[in-house]
């Protein structure tokens, strides 16, 4: 089964890699209608995750991704990528005098202990036994974390209705759609292409996926997030939409992750 994404390649993405526009954002509106309380403890743990991708891109670089140099192109555009999400979410923070950027930063970072600490080893240790089953199983996780973030900011511009949040956010999903692209091509080809990679792939998303953040946010944090964007009927929606998604790719249908962590994570 062929997975409906556009081919984006490392190259076309570096063409089109940008620092995010923030030209005509007034971060100043938000003192006269800010963000709701709720949306901003959603922001808080965005801000960290996006923040975060560095940290990830440290785990996959001591996999087998890291010989396939049209993936380090994209892991580097991708990163940079993230960081300026970070910086503009951060300035939404820092816009409600909330504690953004550096300071949270080193603070969660804090608070991460020895799982942190060995998960390179885990990756390497993970990589070597299954050669490159693992890359598609990495390019299928970047495409299933990718689908949740952009699922997530559609779904907080919904909540907040705010003009200016509204559209920055829609700038950063503009940019999370083509990271979709590219590793909802990498994972679709990958998978297509071998069953042991299949199996494995929806093994270890069957027994271990978690929603992007889960690893080292503070699990309330994320069931806010949950119940906030996606336990009603439209956000329940949209989580069975990135579930459609992933049924596409070859070997996966059926595992309803999104759906399944709405119904665990709001009830929490
Ligand atoms: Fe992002
Ligand atoms: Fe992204």
């Amino acid at each position: 089964m062929r997975t409906q994404h556009m081919k984006m390649d490392a190259l076309t993405l570096r063409d089109r890699i940008a620092r995010l526009d923030l030209s005509g954002i007034d971060f100043g509106a938000f003192r006269s209608q800010p963000v709701s309380p709720a949306g901003i403890r959603v922001l808080r743990y965005i801000h960290d995750v996006e923040f975060h991708t560095v940290c990830y891109l440290r785990d996959l670089l001591m996999t087998s991704a890291h010989k396939d140099p049209d993936i380090t192109s994209f892991l580097t555009f991708w990163n940079f990528e993230e960081y300026w999400h970070g910086e503009a979410i951060a300035r939404v923070l820092s816009a409600h005098g909330e504690k953004a950027d550096t300071e949270r930063v080193s603070a969660m970072r804090a608070r991460l202990k020895v799982k942190d600490r060995i998960s390179p080893l885990l990756h390497g240790v993970g990589s070597l036994v299954a050669g490159e089953s693992w890359t598609a199983l990495h390019m299928t996780w970047g495409a299933v974390n990718e689908w949740t973030t952009q699922a997530a900011y559609g779904r907080l511009i919904a909540a907040e209705h705010h003009p200016v949040l509204g559209d920055l956010l829609h700038r950063i999903m503009r940019q999370e759609g083509r990271h979709i692209d590219f590793y909802a091509s990498e994972a679709g080809r990958r998978l297509e292409s071998s069953t042991r990679a299949q199996k494995m792939t929806r093994l270890a998303l069957r027994k271990f996926w978690k929603p992007v953040g889960a690893g080292v946010m503070p699990e309330p944090e994320l069931a806010h997030l949950t119940r906030y964007l996606f336990a009603d009927e439209d956000g329940r929606k949209v989580a069975a939409r990135v579930d459609r998604h992933i049924d596409r790719l070859p070997g996966l249908s059926g595992l309803h992750l999104l759906e399944g962590s709405v119904d665990m994570y709001a009830a929490a």
